[in-house]
């Protein structure tokens, strides 16, 4: 299957770049692993300071591919993807986002556990779970009531509504929102900023402000229902319905 993720080191700066635009930066288990293994190495290597998350094409990414949904076994809390989810919420180095275009799904809950995001003008933000008969992962059920309140969460995660760029910077989803010319610059300066940092203090820093242990749990709690709602007809239904450029019916459920 199609699709990469370049690694980069610029200085302490360890960049991901999702890379895989003619499906709309949508994941496969084989991204997923290229961003777990990266990210363990940039955890354990002392001499990278902070991590970076972007993507080309004209959108940050479609979220989880909805084959690999399809294709997938029960036996999917082993899969690349909760690798990666579970990094993201152990990570003690500060991550930082730089997304264009729409972020879908996991494009979104990755967003939650980053420390620093920077969203261009057209930046989109939707966490359609419901819709494909299933339920919010990477946390996202704690830490996007936590950040934005439960009834807006509750809008996003179960009915799918979407927020802009200016709207989540309103909502302190974000940091800062700039032109799309200038999203690159502005993730890169910030970077470098905060890799210029003291880093045992920053990330003592990070560590006092997290909680891993809450969000580990919370993450397994929501693997495990996500991974039964995968083998769901509902599920079925949407995922074969978007494999098939229709509307899903989920009249007969
Ligand atoms: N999984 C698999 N393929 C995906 C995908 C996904 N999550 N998102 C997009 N693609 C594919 C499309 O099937 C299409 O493939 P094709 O060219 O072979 O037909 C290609 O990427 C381009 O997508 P398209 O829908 O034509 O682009 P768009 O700009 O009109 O819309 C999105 C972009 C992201 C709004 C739309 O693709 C979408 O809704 N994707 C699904 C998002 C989703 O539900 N993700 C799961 C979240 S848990």
């Amino acid at each position: 299957m199609s699709g990469t993720v370049e690694i980069a080191r610029d200085g302490g700066v360890l960049t991901l770049t999702m890379n895989r635009p003619e499906k709309k930066n949508a994941l496969t288990d084989a991204m997923y692993g290229a961003m777990a293994d990266a990210m363990e190495e940039g955890e354990s290597d002392p001499a990278v300071r902070v991590a970076v998350i972007r993507s080309e094409g004209d959108l940050f990414c479609a979220g989880n591919d909805i084959g690999d949904f399809l294709a997938s076994s029960g036996r999917v809390g082993e899969a690349n993807v909760f690798r990666f989810i579970r990094l993201l919420g152990q990570f003690t180095k500060p991550l930082l986002a730089g997304v264009q275009g729409r972020a879908v799904g996991i494009g979104t809950t990755m967003l939650l556990h980053c420390d620093y995001v920077v969203l261009a003008q057209d930046a989109k933000l939707t966490t359609p779970f419901v819709g494909l008969g299933l339920v919010p992962e990477a946390a996202s059920s704690l830490l996007l009531p936590g950040a934005i309140g439960h009834q807006r969460a509750f809008a996003m995660l179960a009915m799918g509504d979407a927020m802009e760029a200016d709207a989540a910077l309103a909502a302190g989803l974000a940091n800062q929102v700039v032109a799309n010319a200038d999203l690159q610059g502005a993730t890169t300066e910030a970077a470098k900023r905060i890799a210029a940092l003291p880093p045992g203090a920053v990330q003592a820093t990070k560590a006092l402000m997290r909680d891993p242990g809450m969000v580990a749990a919370k993450m397994e709690a929501e693997i495990e229902i996500f991974a039964h709602r995968l083998q769901s007809d509902e599920a079925r239904e949407a995922f074969t319905a978007f494999m098939e450029k229709r509307a899903p019916d989920f009249s007969k459920y």
